[in-house]
């Protein structure tokens, strides 16, 4: 079976081409990424563009994705694309255009939601991550915790309160000077810096497996607004800063994996999403699963960020579990507040 992924829920266009190699197992044919880069013009993504572009990817893209797994549209058995959350405007693109494929050509056509293509991108790497799974999903727009059981039940343990964990790297990285997108830039500065340079807080929200950054990112605001009120910080003053705000980010997410592991009896625990790029990241989750002997799942940067193997693998799971064609399917824009995550309800 070969499934055709499309994604466009923000700034990038990506087609991709999977082959099923075994039971809820793919090969990975091709995975074609445009990155809209045009958009640190402007210190973030401009909605408007966005759609523009999209427009312009989608099939060049699609003709380049088919030709590098050396295939043809024929042989295309299911197609997906990312339903939501995302912009409204560039999801319609990506959405529309492959629902119409699948109309016109008359194959099967699955809706994806973004964020359960991140929640099992951990599969795309050689080896199978083993169920039960905590997964921590860390991307732009958002940041959750969830307990996955199988590919059809998880459940959101926590997610953000306020920012999301990319989001708090963006922000920080504008408020520092370095710009978009901030996680990268925020990254090389604190390789150089000392994380523990300047004690900025970690929001510690009793109980729970939530998260919140934006008391952090108000305290990197603070610590700038007195320290230089000129608003010009020195370029070797730049590391420490970025160390300290990076750390106090992953002491809060390591803080809710390592408090969940104790809980729940879980086989792997993956990290995905945008921010699972961050090296430190990767390494302080290793470190966890190493000490608990837990197996750990991280993707390869290519399927960290937005991307559409993901999306086609996430289409796969669910048609082999059971869903057909959906025709009826619309764009979303956000998760709902309930009615997603929430199949089961915590005990194993
Ligand atoms: O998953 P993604 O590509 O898009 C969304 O679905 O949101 O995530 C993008 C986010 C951005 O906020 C970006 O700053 C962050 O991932 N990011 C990183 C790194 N690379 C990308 N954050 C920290 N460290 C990185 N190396
Ligand atoms: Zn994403």
């Amino acid at each position: 079976m070969i499934v055709l992924g499309i994604e466009s829920s923000c700034d990038e266009t990506s087609v991709a081409v999977l082959r099923e190699s075994g039971e809820f197992e793919t090969e990975v044919l091709s995975n074609v990424i445009s990155s809209q880069d045009f958009h640190k013009l402007f210190g973030g993504v401009v909605p408007e563009l966005s759609s523009r572009a999209h427009i312009q990817q989608v099939l060049p893209l699609v003709k380049e994705a088919l030709k590098k797994a050396g295939t043809t549209l024929e042989e295309v058995e299911v197609i997906t694309a990312t339903a939501g959350p995302g912009l409204i405007g560039a999801l319609l693109v990506g959405f529309m255009f492959a629902k119409s494929l699948a109309l016109a050509t008359k194959k099967v056509f699955i809706p994806v939601n973004h964020i359960e293509g991140h929640i099992f991108s951990g599969f795309l790497g050689g080896e199978k991550p083993e169920f039960p799974m905590l997964v921590l999903v860390v991307s732009g727009g958002h940041s959750l915790l969830l307990l996955v059981k199988s590919f059809t039940e998880f459940a959101r343990l926590g997610t953000t309160v306020d920012d999301a964990a990319g989001e708090a790297f963006d922000k920080v990285s504008k408020l520092i000077g370095l710009g978009y997108p901030g996680g990268p830039k925020i990254q090389r500065y604190a390789e150089r810096g000392n994380p523990l340079a300047i004690p900025f807080p970690v929001s510690e929200l009793k109980g729970r497996y939530d998260f919140s950054f934006s008391g952090l990112k108000t305290a990197v605001l603070r610590y700038v607004e007195k320290h230089y009120p000129e608003r010009h910080i020195p370029e070797q003053d730049l590391p420490n800063i970025a160390a300290s705000f990076q750390y106090a980010v992953i002491r809060a997410l390591t803080r809710s994996v390592k408090r969940a592991l104790k809980e729940y009896r879980v086989k792997s625990v993956s990290l995905v999403g945008g921010v699972a790029a961050n090296k430190p990241l990767r390494e302080a989750i290793a470190e966890i699963g190493n000490n608990q002997n837990v197996r750990v799942f991280i993707p390869g940067f290519e399927f960290c960020g937005d991307n559409a193997a993901m999306i086609a693998f996430r289409g796969y799971t669910l048609y082999k579990s059971g869903y057909g064609s959906d025709f009826e399917a619309e764009t979303f824009p956000a998760l709902p507040e309930a009615g997603w995550g929430e199949i089961v309800n915590g005990e194993q």
